[in-house]
């Protein structure tokens, strides 16, 4: 029977989990979080987490071999990076230096980490010149934590890697030729990813997210803020087009547009020619209609990118590319 690797993303709002084999996306969980579980990004008690991905796994029947998890991006750096040819030992010894103005601990306390994107050629003699790395840096602490956490639920788990790492494996079926825009819709913050083919080039947040809804939600309705959310996720009495609403959603898509202006100002070389949408905000119908006619670049059904037609599979796109590590 083919391998089945669960890939995990632990958002602020919900753990989002995809089971992958060869052929696709077999099934998705994208389950809210208790109250308070995760803070700033941060998972506040490893240990209680551990237990509800224990019962989360067990009462969504979830069943595999074995588990990836996305690190969080405060806790782990990603960057893309040109080097002249070299060996993985002369990589090793050079990295943490690339890192150098990210890090803040010592820098034996990191785990340093690297693909080859491209082997860039000399024009002249056709002999390898420069190394095209995506290259990543975490704390080892951190690692540890996640190890921890995973071995309490009883999971065993893997491999852990960046977000950008994992949507550059969903690039992966991408053309070689196209530059896309991944959006992530979520609860705190919309997080653009650019990417050429399925190299990554540059990333953007816009510090707020769905949430932003909830106090705007309560104030029209003359409801609690904690009731508007569950207004807001079940479009109740439509109020996810109320104008106030239809105003957030008009300002995310300028803030995403003077990003995209920015990538195209910096790299006239590329065209982003489509846009694929992620996080739970990915289902709110409005909110896509204000961004397509905004940005007028194509957004794309996921199936462009992942095969498999798992429920939910739009919230779950980073722990989907994850698991396909
Ligand atoms: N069907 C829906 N309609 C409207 N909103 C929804 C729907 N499903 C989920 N959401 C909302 O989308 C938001 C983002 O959800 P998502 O699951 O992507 O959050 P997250 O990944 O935990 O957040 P973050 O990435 O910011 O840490 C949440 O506020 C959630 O309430
Ligand atoms: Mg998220």
């Amino acid at each position: 029977m083919a391998k089945k690797v669960a890939g995990f993303e632990i958002g602020s709002y919900a753990v989002h989990i995809a089971v992958v084999t060869k052929k696709g996306v077999k099934k998705v969980v994208n389950e809210p979080l208790p109250e308070g579980a995760v803070r700033e990004g941060r998972i506040v008690s490893y240990e209680a987490l551990a237990d509800f991905l224990k019962q989360t796994c067990k009462k969504r029947k979830l069943h595999f071999d074995e588990a990836s998890v996305i690190l969080p991006s405060g806790l782990c750096f990603c960057r893309r990076m040109q080097c002249p040819v070299m060996t993985h030992e002369q990589l090793t010894v050079n990295l943490p230096y690339e890192f150098r103005d990210f890090i803040t601990a010592e820098k034996d306390q990191y785990f340093y980490d690297y693909a080859v994107l491209d082997v860039i050629k000399d024009e002249e003699t056709n002999e390898p010149r420069e190394l095209d790395l995506m290259s990543a840096a975490c704390l080892k602490s951190t690692v540890t934590d996640y190890k921890n956490m995973f071995r309490r639920a009883g999971i065993k788990l893997k491999t852990a890697i960046p977000i950008e790492m994992a949507f550059t494996n969903l690039m992966s079926k991408t053309d070689e030729l196209s530059t896309h825009c991944l959006i992530d819709l979520g609860h705190t913050a919309v997080r653009l990813y650019m990417y050429n083919g399925r190299k990554f080039e540059n990333s953007h947040v816009v510090e707020y997210g769905m949430s932003t809804l909830d106090n705007i939600i309560a104030d029209v309705m003359h409801i609690d803020p904690f009731v508007a959310a569950s207004y807001r996720e079940a479009d109740h009495d439509g109020c996810q087009s109320l104008p106030e609403c239809v105003e957030v959603y008009q300002n995310l898509a300028n803030e995403i547009q003077r990003a995209v202006y920015f990538f195209r100002y910096n790299n006239p070389d590329l065209e982003l020619e489509h846009i694929h949408l992620s996080g739970g905000g990915a289902n709110i119908a409005k909110l896509r209609e204000v961004m397509s006619e905004t940005l007028s670049i194509p957004i794309l059904d996921c199936s462009e990118i992942i095969s498999g037609d798992a429920d939910g599979i739009e919230a779950a796109l980073g722990a989907a590319g994850c698991a396909m590590q």
